[in-house]
């Protein structure tokens, strides 16, 4: 198991973004995650990049329990995260875009 996420909780004022989401990721899937506007994707996304801290729950990466303080710390452990807006650079290639500041 590559990833592992148990009973994961993220809340913000007023909303529980994440509500114990469980999620099984096994080398050499691809999953999509689909929602309607405000279901918890991104949240859940940066929970994983090390933008957002949960409130409970576990990540495992790779077979151990991981907490990811920040996104440099996510990206050291080799969790990639191309965002939504992303501030693209028209002269670049799309390779070259996904790659920015490697
Ligand atoms: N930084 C934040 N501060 C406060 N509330 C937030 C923040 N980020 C997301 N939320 C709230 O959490 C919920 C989930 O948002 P989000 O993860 O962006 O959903 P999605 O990406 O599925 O559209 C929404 O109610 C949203 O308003
Ligand atoms: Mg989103």
């Amino acid at each position: 198991m590559v990833l592992r996420l148990t009973d994961l909780v993220k809340t913000f004022p007023g909303v529980r973004a994440l509500d114990g989401v469980q999620l099984e990721v096994r080398a050499g899937e691809v999953h999509c995650l689909l929602g309607q506007n405000g279901a918890g994707k991104s949240t859940l996304i940066k929970v994983l990049a090390g933008v957002h801290q949960p409130d409970s729950g576990l990540v495992e990466w790779r077979g151990e329990p991981a907490t990811f303080a920040n996104p440099q710390a996510a990206m050291k452990a080799g969790i990639a995260t191309i965002y939504q807006e992303l501030d693209l650079v028209e002269d670049l290639s799309v390779a070259e875009n996904a790659f920015l500041g490697h």
